[in-house]
Parts: structure tokens; sequence; C-alpha cells
């Protein structure tokens, strides 16, 4: 019996096989729409995003975790693209903020408004990073049936860096659907009686 050896061998004459330049097929739903594309081992999500798919809502700055530009959703939870390897979406949703409008009538998110009517945004360089991570923080707050305070707003953005804004604008905006948020929360809770 031949004894294996370690590290293993490559056969004489074989092909040399390359596996980190190995393409891989992945598919995922994004915003909304179910996509697929090939990627590396390497490839990184956001750079899957833009190139591949041409989800351009996922912005890219730093390339190495700490601006929060390319924050996206994955199943929901706000994460960076640029930290993520593309082959970990394979089967999951990803939501950019081209995304987070709820429809034709509604071409903006209940937080998208409130950028707006907030000023709290003007390059937009970081906006859609910001947009993904507080609407998923969001969740919590009206889960749990409390106003969030501000000092928990400006801890929450202290992952993300705006050159622009000031960040004030921005924390007013979060804040006003928070509020919006619970009040919706609460009204849900309501139990109707039945006639
Ligand atoms: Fe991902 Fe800066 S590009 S955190
Ligand atoms: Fe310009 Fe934030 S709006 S970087």
């Amino acid at each position: 019996m031949q004894t294996p050896t370690f590290p293993p061998q490559a056969t004489p004459g074989a092909p040399v096989l390359r596996t980190r330049d190995q393409r891989h097929t992945v598919q995922l739903r994004l915003d909304g729409v179910p996509r697929q594309g090939s990627a590396t081992p390497r490839t990184l999500l956001s750079d899957f995003l833009r190139h591949s798919l041409g989800a351009t809502a996922c912005h890219v700055g730093c390339e190495h975790g700490v601006c929060g530009a390319c924050t996206v959703q994955v199943d929901g939870v706000a994460q960076r693209a640029c930290l993520t390897l593309a082959l970990q979406v394979d089967g999951c949703t990803v939501r950019t903020s081209a995304g987070l409008a709820v429809g034709p009538d509604a071409p903006l998110s209940d937080l998208q408004q409130a950028f707006r009517q907030h000023f709290a945004l003007q390059c937009g360089f970081c906006t859609p990073g910001i947009l993904m991570a507080c609407d998923d923080w969001l969740q919590r707050p009206a889960q749990q049936g409390r106003l969030p305070g501000e000092a928990e707003v400006r801890e929450l953005l202290s992952g993300h860096l705006c050159r622009c804004t000031g960040y004030t604008p921005i924390v007013a905006a979060v804040l006003q659907v928070a509020q919006l948020r619970l009040a919706a929360a609460r009204s849900d809770a309501v139990e109707v009686p039945h006639a």
C-alpha cells in the first residue's frame, strides 16, 4: 500500500488546480429580484455587487471595514460588504439602499424621506451605508417598544464616516423615524374589538 504524503504531492503531468481563481456561481435575491453571477473564493461582496451585478448603491470607500460606505443588509442584518466574501451570500437575501423604497407609489422609504426633510446628506457618498445600518438598527427599539436616545444613535453612527454633514441632521432624521416606527408598532399592537 502506498504511504500518503503530506502535503499531498501533485501527480506528474496533471493540470495544476488553481482553486483561488476558480469561479463559482452565486445565487441571491438582490433588492427583491433573483440574481446570479460568478465569483472566485476571494471576491469581495462589494466588488461582486458593483462589478458583476451592477448594484452601485453599494458604495466603496476604505475597503477595510472602517468607513461604513459599503454597508448592505444580508438576510436583514447590516454588514460591511467589503468584509464579506461574495460566496458567503450564496442563497441569501441582500438589500441595498436601492431596495429600501416600498413601491412605485412610495419611491422613498420613511428613512429616506426623513433624510431629505432634514438635509441629512450632501454628496451622498456615505448615505447608502448609513441608511442600511439605520434601517436594520431601528427595528430593535421599535420591537422593544421604546424610543432610542440621541446618544444611542450617535454610537450607531460612530461606525460610519461622513465628510459632509456633521451628523446632526442624520441624528435628527433617525430619531424622527424611530418615533414614527414606534407609533406604528403601538397602533399595530392595539387590538380592534370584534363587532
Ligand atoms: Fe467597506 Fe469602507 S468600504 S467599510
Ligand atoms: Fe458626503 Fe456623507 S454626505 S460623505
